[in-house]
């Protein structure tokens, strides 16, 4: 596995790469690698013949008072995971590199992200939607994977590319779990075993929706009353949001009908995690 820390090098690569007629895959990732990206790694192989994984924690998508600089880094294991899943190539740039002096472009959402997650933290999506369309620039795969457990993350980067006229594909693989059911993170590594515990309530409180959904039950009130009291056991969890909205619009229907998603973000302490099930009903 080559190793690239800048621009050039990465691009040499790549280049190399493609006049070998070798399709590009790429998995952007900020590291602390776990079961869920090496499952988008498996996939990126499975489809192509280079596979280049990007390890970037990116300093534009978290807010002031979020957990950026005590965010998981741990490169050396993380390299030792990409080697074992099989990249290729290793994309892990300096600072300087993503954001050259006198930086000021972004790339600004639309709506999708003003919804769920957005209002609780503002400008985190413009943040992706900028790292990411420079990790594409950069790359410039033909195909790109990112991971079910960020639905809103893949939704929003699915518009970009089709509103950007990116020329790459992006696959959307599904969420990788702990036996329990508790969505790999992370973030996880952060969690005391008691907060643990905890964290898998919001996966309960999914099913439990899901489970409701598909029973036929239409008040859609009623089952996130019943989530929240599922989550609502343990003082310690501040919730964000709980939603059951359309998949496609993030808008919640009138009805339950059609593709949903079922989303929801909860804080333990100073972890914030995310999680959420899709559950396809009868279309109204
Ligand atoms: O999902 C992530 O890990 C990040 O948001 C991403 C897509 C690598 C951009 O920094």
């Amino acid at each position: 596995m080559l190793v690239a820390r800048s621009i050039d090098h990465a691009r040499r690569a790549v280049a190399e790469a493609r006049a070998a007629g070798q399709q590009i895959a790429f998995v952007p990732t900020m590291g602390a690698l776990h079961a869920g990206h090496t499952s988008l790694i498996d996939a990126a192989r499975d489809s192509s013949a280079c596979v280049v994984v990007s390890i970037y924690v990116n300093p534009t998508q978290f807010g002031p008072n979020e957990d950026f600089t005590i965010y998981p880094r741990t490169f050396e294991a993380d390299s030792e995971a990409a080697i074992r899943a099989g990249t290729h190539l290793l994309f892990a740039p300096t600072d300087s590199e993503i954001y050259p002096v006198n930086d000021q472009t972004r790339v600004h959402p639309g709506p999708l992200a003003e919804k769920l997650c957005g209002p609780y933290r503002p400008g985190h999506f413009e943040g992706v939607c900028t790292v990411v369309a420079k990790l594409f620039n950069i790359i410039q795969p033909d195909i790109a994977y990112f991971g079910q457990k960020d639905a809103q993350q893949a939704l929003i980067i699915q518009r970009m590319v089709e509103d950007l006229r990116m020329p790459v594909r992006i696959i959307v693989c599904p969420t990788v779990r702990d036996p329990d059911g508790l969505a790999m993170s992370s973030r996880n590594a952060r969690l005391a075993p008691k907060d643990r515990a905890m964290a898998l309530s919001l996966y309960k409180s999914l099913c439990l929706a899901r489970d409701r959904l598909i029973a036929g039950e239409n008040s859609l009130g009623r089952i996130i009353a019943a989530m929240r009291s599922t989550i609502g056991e343990h003082a310690e969890i501040r919730v964000d949001y709980l939603s059951i909205v359309d998949a496609a619009t993030l808008e919640t229907p009138l009805t339950p009908a059609g593709r949903l998603l079922i989303a929801g973000a909860i804080r333990i302490g100073r972890t914030r995690l995310i999680d959420n099930l899709v559950v396809d009903l009868p279309t109204a």
